[in-house]
């Protein structure tokens, strides 16, 4: 009976044990550890990450700028509700950073636009260009699917009798453009339309005359027809 009162031979060594200081070697893996971390972190800092700051700097800057003004006409995701304002959406980002720009120095022409970025710089083009960009792009229904049928043709084939380019050539089959060329899918009917007519009467003037070529070839009828058509694109 007393034995089982005994404590077990074990346990009266651990006492012993537990008096032991703690091995060194694991304090210096831990300090290893930390250092490695902080080569890490001071290594990052001075590349990827600061580029990474930079970026994020000019995403925020960008935020403040479409939630102060921009998103009132072209929405804060580039959706723009009025035909009269363009869809920025998936727009890309060099020419609407140059579009802005020349708005500021009215080699492109809008009293509604130029006091928008009168007080930006090159830098905020850049961040509202790759704001917009990014933006995910949306299908739209065509008013009038007889009519786009017509611009289909012409903006595939341009018009063979009178000289029309095919708009296809330069700006995409899909119409999604590059980064010279602005993208036209989805774009507001009543917005292509219109730059179609500035284009004809030498009104926008920062394109180098290539689309007033074009432009002053088309009937009426065939703007309203190819504009139809592209707001239909994706
Ligand atoms: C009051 C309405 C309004 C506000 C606010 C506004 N815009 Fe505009 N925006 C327009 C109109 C109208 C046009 C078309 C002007 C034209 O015919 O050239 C336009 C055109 C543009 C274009 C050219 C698009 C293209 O496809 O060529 C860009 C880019 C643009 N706006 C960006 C911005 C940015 C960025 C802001 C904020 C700093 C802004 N807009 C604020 C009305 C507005
Ligand atoms: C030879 C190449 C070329 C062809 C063909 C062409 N375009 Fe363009 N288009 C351009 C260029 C370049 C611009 C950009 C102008 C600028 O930088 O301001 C442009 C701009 C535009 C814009 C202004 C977009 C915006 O967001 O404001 C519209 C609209 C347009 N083109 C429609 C058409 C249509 C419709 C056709 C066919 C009938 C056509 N284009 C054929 C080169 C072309």
């Amino acid at each position: 009976m007393t034995a089982l009162h005994e404590p077990p031979p074990s346990r009266q060594r651990g006492g012993d044990d537990r008096a032991a200081p703690a091995p060194a070697p694991a304090h210096s893996r831990l300090r290893l550890a930390l250092a490695l971390l902080a080569l890490a972190a001071a290594a990052s800092a001075s590349g990827a990450g600061a580029a990474g700051a930079a970026g994020n700097a000019a995403a925020a800057r960008a935020d403040e700028i479409v939630s102060g003004k921009c998103f009132v006409c072209h929405g804060a995701d580039g959706e723009s509700s009025s035909p009269i304002f363009p869809r920025l959406a998936g727009q890309h980002s060099a020419y609407i950073a140059r579009q802005l720009a020349d708005y500021k120095s009215g080699r492109r022409k809008s009293t509604t636009m130029q006091p928008m970025v009168d007080d930006l710089a090159g830098a905020d083009f850049t961040a509202l260009g790759a704001y917009f960009a990014a933006k995910p792009v949306h299908a739209h229904a065509v008013e009038d699917p007889e009519l786009a049928g017509m611009g289909r043709y012409i903006f595939n084939r341009g018009n063979p009798f009178s000289g029309v380019a095919a708009c296809s050539t330069c700006h995409g089959a899909a119409g999604h453009g590059t980064e010279t060329l602005p993208r036209l899918a989805g774009q507001h009917a009543l917005y292509t339309e219109n730059q179609l007519k500035q284009f004809n009467k030498r009104e926008r003037t920062n394109d180098n005359a290539v689309m007033h070529a074009i432009a002053s070839k088309l009937t009426e009828l065939e703007m309203k027809a190819v504009a139809a058509y592209i707001s239909g694109l994706k």
